[in-house]
């Protein structure tokens, strides 16, 4: 792309060159259709008008080969778009397992951020060069959408829901980061920048801020504070279900269903404890919405997740390792 011409923005991770390789893929075989349809219905207008009052056309009554031709190439060309297009959509909504996560909470009208570390960024994402980070995205009020183009990401941040993203940025610099969904009077001014450090200008980075707590530590204090621990504990003497090691697996539900503890269903189990019971239990617990902000759950979602059955005879660890 010409640099005084500049069609699409800077590409900066992982997907962004496969992402513009299917979009002009697109654009292309749609310019080549909307130019030969044009082209054929002017040129048939004009050679098979009609020359006089009492001219009747020749009867036809279809083509086999015809038909096919005209089935057959363009569901050829647009299951080539749907095979390539899944491929890259499953390439973006599945983060590598190695993955940093950043937690990031749309607000009117900001961008509110944390590292797995702790540290905390308003509008301003720093994160290293070629190491993947996940995003999970959620929102305090109303729906805003998180959206750097240079990374060719853009999802929606939910009230009530989590949503994730991930990058790998492979260009060192600093990219535009927009709202992208409407969210009210100041919508446009709900911008940020994403900046890209080499690995260990970004060690530095996070050294040089204040001391930060990290979702893991708060989330354990957060814990105890709420008094979570005295109907969670491990031991299945308490009046809730036990939570070591339940992160990420099934859970058999008192209505019959099952369903897979993630980060929703955590969070759900919180803000909303009766919609969802695990079989065995009452719904006795109470709700928590209204006294833990956004990032207090996510904190309190990061420390369950870390949560591992207790191996015979060792003492569980108090704090599992960072993620
Ligand atoms: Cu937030 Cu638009």
């Amino acid at each position: 792309m010409s640099p005084s011409f500049p069609l699409l923005p800077e590409r900066a991770s992982s997907f962004a060159g496969e992402v513009d390789a299917l979009f002009f893929f697109i654009v292309a075989v749609t310019i080549v259709f909307t130019v030969g349809i044009s082209a054929a219905l002017v040129f048939f207008a004009i050679k098979y008008r009609r020359r006089s009052d009492d001219e009747r056309p020749a009867e036809i009554h279809g083509s086999l080969a015809l038909e096919l031709t005209w089935t057959l190439i363009p569901l050829g060309i647009v299951a080539v778009m749907f095979v390539w297009g899944s491929k890259v959509f499953f390439q973006m909504n599945r983060p590598p397992d190695d993955a940093m996560t950043v937690s990031v909470v749309g607000k009117r009208w900001m961008w509110k951020l944390q590292h797995p570390t702790g540290q905390r960024e308003i509008n301003e994402l720093h994160v290293p060069l070629g190491r993947a980070v996940k995003l999970v995205i959620t929102s305090e009020d109303t729906i805003h959408s998180f959206f750097v183009p240079a990374f060719r990401i853009k999802k929606d941040a939910v009230p009530g829901r989590y949503n994730t993203a991930w990058f790998r940025a492979t260009k060192v610099g600093s990219y535009h980061l927009f709202c992208a969904e409407y969210c009210g009077t100041e919508h446009s001014k709900m911008i940020g920048k994403v900046v890209v450090l080499e690995p260990e200008a970004y060690q530095t980075w996070l050294a040089g801020g204040p001391p930060a707590e990290s979702p893991l530590v708060a989330g354990e204090k957060l814990f105890t504070e709420l008094n979570c621990v005295t109907c969670h504990r491990p031991d299945h003497a308490g009046r809730g279900p036990v939570l070591q090691g339940i992160f990420g697996r099934p859970v058999n539900l008192a209505s019959g269903d099952t369903v897979v503890a993630d980060e929703a269903y955590v969070r759900e189990s919180i803000v909303n404890p009766a919609a969802r019971v695990v079989a065995g239990y009452q719904p006795v617990m109470p709700t928590y919405q209204g006294q833990v902000s956004e990032e207090q759950l996510i904190a309190l979602v990061t420390y369950i997740e870390s949560l591992q059955v207790p191996t015979e005879g060792a003492p569980a660890p108090a704090v599992a390792p960072q993620r």
